[in-house]
């Protein structure tokens, strides 16, 4: 459990260096990334390389005891390189392309950006792949971060034909795929397929499935080209992409195959909350905390992404600029989110960042100092636990691993881009369904690891898919093979590979363990809502439901007050035939916890709880304070047995 920080040199004056590399140490950091978007200092002109100031840089936090973690600048090509090359540019989907004067101004699939982050990546790595105090390298900054992904350009035109020939070797075998005889779209070759933008009404949705397909796959290559001359020149470091929260337009199981040591994501829960399609209720509750499990659901995402490495490469440290509307952090939050992600398994904990800085973009971006020099709120919190790590004796504890939580929640890129591409209700959105089901889970008590759906969850009591439209084929031979228990949602199992309706009827493959045929679906305006109850509570069917008639064997265990199966099961398969409202789901999910053999016992408001290891830690959102279910004699580290409002508890049940 270490502390870090984002720390940008080449915005200060040099002679700030020293001491901001002392007082870091003070404080109890022990890593810094820099480099990022430093390309037009390390390059200014075609092939003058300036290294005298970064060698500085690194030297000076190396003497303080510091590790780099050094990022590849590739975030931010500089003025020159734009203008020697102008196709870098991406193309928005409305064909505008999009100029220089910020940062992300590159198409993913431009050769010539690749050979020229080819050319830097291997200039910096040859130069600092074996300093010592450079322990592990970031690549570029964000993928897709402003909404640069996916990009429209000839290259990736060029590309993406040349990605569908190998998929269909045929033209005749993707017109079939794609159903083109629909509205007469036959293509006569593979040349005269374009990206799927411009169209007057939705372009075909097996067309926009294979072109997310392979803007993801360019996403993973655009990466490996630099994670392997990392590999090269800077052996035995740590290789780390900063993801962002809730970001969902690449597939990350995928890409960490491609040269990943560690998921590193960036978590800013105050101004995430508000962004995210979350009631208006939930937002104002949470305006100066964030929701208490959407940084949670990050971390455990990110833990399954990198097969149990997972860093915060920036954590949010004050307010910030981004959102339309950054309130100040509740006093507390810094440090509460800091032990939250030590209690999720992060290995690193790094701030954004060091200084808050008075020019450009991000002025009004607070740090852990203000412009100033003196330490911010956040600042100060952040002294208060490197004080309590050095307490801990880190080591004894930072080394445990997180142990696999009882539940399975099963997240799947594809599902959210076939959802995305066919809402068919305007409020259905896949991570927000997903998000609901984990808050749920988190809202008995229980921990969750978050997995790709074609992971191996034979170990798991219980595995959850919100959704699974596309249903792997080994979900289905897990259930078949297993001893768990399943739950579904709504629209699984319903579409092919290639984006139609399943032979037979939803849902599909999942028929042969669970008989059932979903013969209708609706999509629910605000002011439609089934009702039912369920255990004695009582709820509603919201955003969509599915007219559901059970085949030989599956037995409904609910119905809605008209009648239609809710709720139905064979032997260890549960499938939800609707979106259920907040109290309905958690009924549900009570339900499949019991009967998987897992304790359910409901939080107060805002209390969550996380094991990693043998220490247990219970994270205080609220603004009452709470006993914590620790057991008589349990030893404690942080805390006591009642922790406070914005305040952290953890223990250790067995020495
Ligand atoms: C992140 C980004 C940082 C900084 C930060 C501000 O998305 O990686 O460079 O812009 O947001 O919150």
């Amino acid at each position: 459990m270490r502390l870090g920080v984002c720390y940008y040199p080449e915005h200060w004056p040099e002679s700030t260096w020293e001491s901001d590399a002392r007082r870091m140490a003070q404080m109890g950091i022990s890593r810094v990334r820099i480099a990022e978007f430093a390309w037009s200092r390390i390059e200014p002109e075609p092939g003058r390389y300036e290294w005298a100031w970064l060698d500085r840089a690194v030297d000076t936090l190396a003497r303080h005891g510091l590790e780099v973690v050094m990022g590849t600048p590739t975030a931010s090509p500089p003025k020159w390189l734009v203008d020697a090359h102008p196709d870098i540019l991406p193309v928005l989907h409305d064909g505008r392309a999009m100029q220089f004067g910020s940062r992300r101004h590159y198409d993913i699939s431009s050769a010539s950006y690749r050979q020229e982050c080819a050319r830097i990546v291997e200039a910096m790595t040859r130069r600092y792949g074996e300093h010592r105090a450079v322990v592990a390298w970031q690549t570029d900054n964000e993928f897709g971060c402003h909404n640069t992904l996916p990009s429209y350009t000839p290259a990736a035109l060029t590309r993406f034909r040349r990605w569908l020939v190998a998929r269909y070797e045929t033209i005749d075998a993707l017109n079939a795929a794609w159903g083109n005889v629909f509205w007469s779209m036959e293509y006569r070759g593979f040349d005269e397929i374009e990206l799927p933008t411009h169209t007057p009404t939705d372009a075909n949705p097996s067309h926009v499935l294979d072109f997310r397909r392979f803007q993801s796959g360019e996403v993973a290559s655009f990466h490996q080209l630099q994670a392997d001359l990392i590999r090269k020149h800077a052996p035995g470091r740590d290789i780390l992409h900063n993801f962002m929260g809730f970001y969902s337009a690449f597939d990350h199981y995928a890409f960490a195959r491609h040269g990943l040591d560690v998921a590193a994501w960036d978590s800013y829960p105050v101004p995430r909350t508000e962004v995210l399609p979350l009631p208006e209720a939930d937002k104002h509750c949470w305006a100066r905390t964030g929701h208490p499990d959407v940084s949670a659901f990050s971390h455990d995402l990110y833990r399954g992404v990198g097969k149990g490495r997972m860093w915060v490469m920036e954590q949010q440290a004050g307010p910030v600029n981004w959102a339309p509307w950054n309130p100040v952090p509740q006093p507390g939050m810094v440090r509460l989110w800091t032990w939250e992600a030590f209690a999720h398994g992060a290995e690193l904990v790094s701030y954004f960042r060091w200084r808050q800085c008075p020019f450009a973009q991000e002025q009004m971006h607070s740090g852990l100092n203000a412009p100033d020099d003196e330490l911010s709120p956040g600042g100060e919190e952040v002294m208060r636990v490197g004080a309590e790590l050095r307490g801990l004796g880190t080591p004894a504890y930072g080394a445990m691993p997180s142990e696999r939580a009882p539940v399975a929640l099963l997240f799947d890129y594809e599902a959210d881009w076939v959802i995305e591409t066919q809402r068919h209700g305007a409020d259905f959105d896949y991570q927000h369904l997903v998000f609901e089901w984990y808050s749920a889970f988190r809202s008995f008590g229980i921990d969750v690891d978050i997995v790709s759906a074609r992971d191996d969850v034979s170990a798991y009591r219980l595995v959850a898919a919100p959704t699974l439209p596309i249903l792997p084929d080994s979900v289905v031979e897990q259930i078949s093979q297993g001893g768990n228990h399943w739950v579904f949602g709504p629209r699984t199992g319903s579409k092919s590979e290639t984006f139609a309706i399943v032979d037979g009827l939803p849902p599909g493959k999942l028929r042969s363990v669970l008989p059932m045929r979903v013969a209708e679906v609706e999509s629910l305006r605000p002011s439609l809502k089934p009702s039912l109850r369920l255990d004695g509570i009582d709820g509603e069917a919201v955003r969509w439901r599915e007219h559901v008639q059970p085949g030989a064997g599956t037995e409904v265990l609910v119905r809605f007050d008209d009648g239609l199966p809710a709720l139905l099961r064979r032997e260890r398969v549960t499938y939800m035939a609707a979106c259920f409202d907040r109290a309905l789901l958690g009924a549900a999910i009570a339900k499949c916890l019991r009967d998987a053999g897992i304790d359910v016992s409901p939080l107060p408001e805002g209390l969550r709880l996380r094991r990693r290891g043998a220490v247990r830690f219970a994270i205080n959102y609220g603004d009452r304070e709470q006993r914590v279910p620790a057991p008589s004699g349990a030893r404690f580290l942080l805390g006591s047995s009642v922790v406070g409002p914005i305040d952290v508890a953890a223990w250790i049940e067995e020495d």
